[in-house]
């Protein structure tokens, strides 16, 4: 196998872990000797010990003289764990190949030359724009103190997310909504706007077999939700259900969701909407790197006029409804066609007979400079 071919692997054993490490990044390493792997392993949770370590345990003493693959420089501070550097230096790893660069400033760079100054042979860059897009929300994050955040909709053909009466159910076919099901299970937070809420009432749980609920934000100025809906049920201590509200919530209801088991409710006094920029680095500042918005349209417009959507995926449904539904982008108004947004790297994917049409916003996913 080449070194291209074993970073691929540890690339694939890293996003195994998709929504599971946040704050930190998603990382995979793989030991080979003499052409044979040793050891092999991935970042499964924060605290717990990194990719390169589980693979050196892995290897045991094969790592003497082995060649590392690791999809991330290898951490040379002290965190919840110790350096990862002076454990490969430690093991005798002769040869340590990277895709990227850790774009956090503790990092940075310096992993790279703790294992140089040791006389380990340091490659780095192979892979480099996959590592960066599998880790673009842990990149965002550590550098824009941001989550970053996707926008996925479903929309017919005639650009509606709903019928003019508000119904929404089904836009898009069942292959495309067990799709929106992996992403909540791989994103830290999945969010919604009030009027989605009122309408739908979305449970906004992971209904796959071995998935996980992400954290469930409902933005809600006036606290409207009502005491039945399902984002407020509880279905495991680890799920939580996220509140942000404004100064214009009735302050009994804030009581009463606030002394609820599982739901957690902050509060924007000094705005009349939540202020979604500072909602955002909140969720950055908790941990979280990672927002899956569902919708509905004003409060997509509202983000991505603010600049906070990095990346779409619109799910288009091969079906016209006509009407004064609701759009995309309802909280988006720009004057003129010079004003629009542009988008970037675009990607089509038929999902069943539904096409997904997906894009990044600005930059996407640049991998941090070489070190
Ligand atoms: N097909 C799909 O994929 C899909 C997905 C989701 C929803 N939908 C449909 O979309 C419809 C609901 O969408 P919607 O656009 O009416 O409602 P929405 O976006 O879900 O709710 C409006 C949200 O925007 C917030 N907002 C408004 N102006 C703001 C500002 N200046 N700053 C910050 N926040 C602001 C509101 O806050 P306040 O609470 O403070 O007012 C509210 O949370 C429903 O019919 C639903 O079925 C379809």
């Amino acid at each position: 196998m080449t070194d291209e071919e074993y970073m691929r692997r540890a690339l694939d054993l890293a996003a195994r872990a998709r929504g599971r490490v946040s704050p930190n990044p998603m990382v995979g390493c793989v030991l080979t000797r003499r052409g044979v792997v040793v050891g092999e392993g991935f970042h499964q949770r924060a605290g717990e010990p990194h990719a390169e370590i589980i693979a050196l345990r892995a290897a045991g003493e094969q790592a003497l003289g082995a060649d590392a693959y690791v999809t991330l420089e290898p951490c040379a501070h002290f965190g919840r764990t110790p350096p990862c550097c002076d454990a490969l230096i430690a093991a005798g790893v002769r040869r340590v190949v990277c895709a990227m660069t850790d774009p956090n400033p503790l990092v940075a760079g310096r992993g790279f030359q703790r294992l140089r100054a040791a006389g380990v042979a340091v490659e780095t860059g192979l892979c480099g724009a996959e590592a960066a897009r599998l880790n673009e929300a842990f990149v965002k994050s550590t550098t824009r103190r941001l989550p970053f955040v996707l926008y996925k909709c479903a929309m017919t053909l005639d650009g509606k997310i709903s019928a003019a009466s508000g119904d929404s159910r089904w836009v898009s076919g069942s292959r495309a909504r067990r799709y929106a099901h992996e992403l909540r299970n791989g994103h830290d937070v999945v969010m919604v706007g009030s009027g989605t809420l009122r309408q739908d009432n979305p449970a906004l749980t992971c209904r796959l077999p071995s998935g996980r609920d992400p954290v469930r934000l409902l933005v809600d100025g006036l606290l409207t939700v009502p005491d039945d809906a399902r984002i407020l049920k509880v279905r495991s201590p680890a799920s939580l259900c996220l509140i942000a509200t404004t100064a214009r919530a009735p302050a009994d209801r804030l009581a009463a969701l606030r002394a609820r088991p599982g739901v957690e409710v902050w509060q924007y006094p000094e705005t009349e909407h939540v202020p979604l920029e500072r909602l955002l680095g909140d969720i950055a500042r908790r941990g979280w790197n990672s927002v899956l918005l569902e919708g509905g349209g004003q409060l997509a417009g509202r983000l991505l006029a603010a600049g906070l959507i990095d990346r779409v995926e619109f799910i288009i449904a091969p079906k016209f409804i006509g009407g004064s539904g609701a759009t995309p982008l309802g909280g988006l108004d720009l004057p003129r066609m010079a004003d629009a947004i542009p988008l970037q790297a675009l990607e089509t994917e038929f999902i069943g007979p539904d096409l997904k049409v997906s894009a990044y916003i600005g930059g996407g996913a640049a991998p941090p400079p070489e070190a």
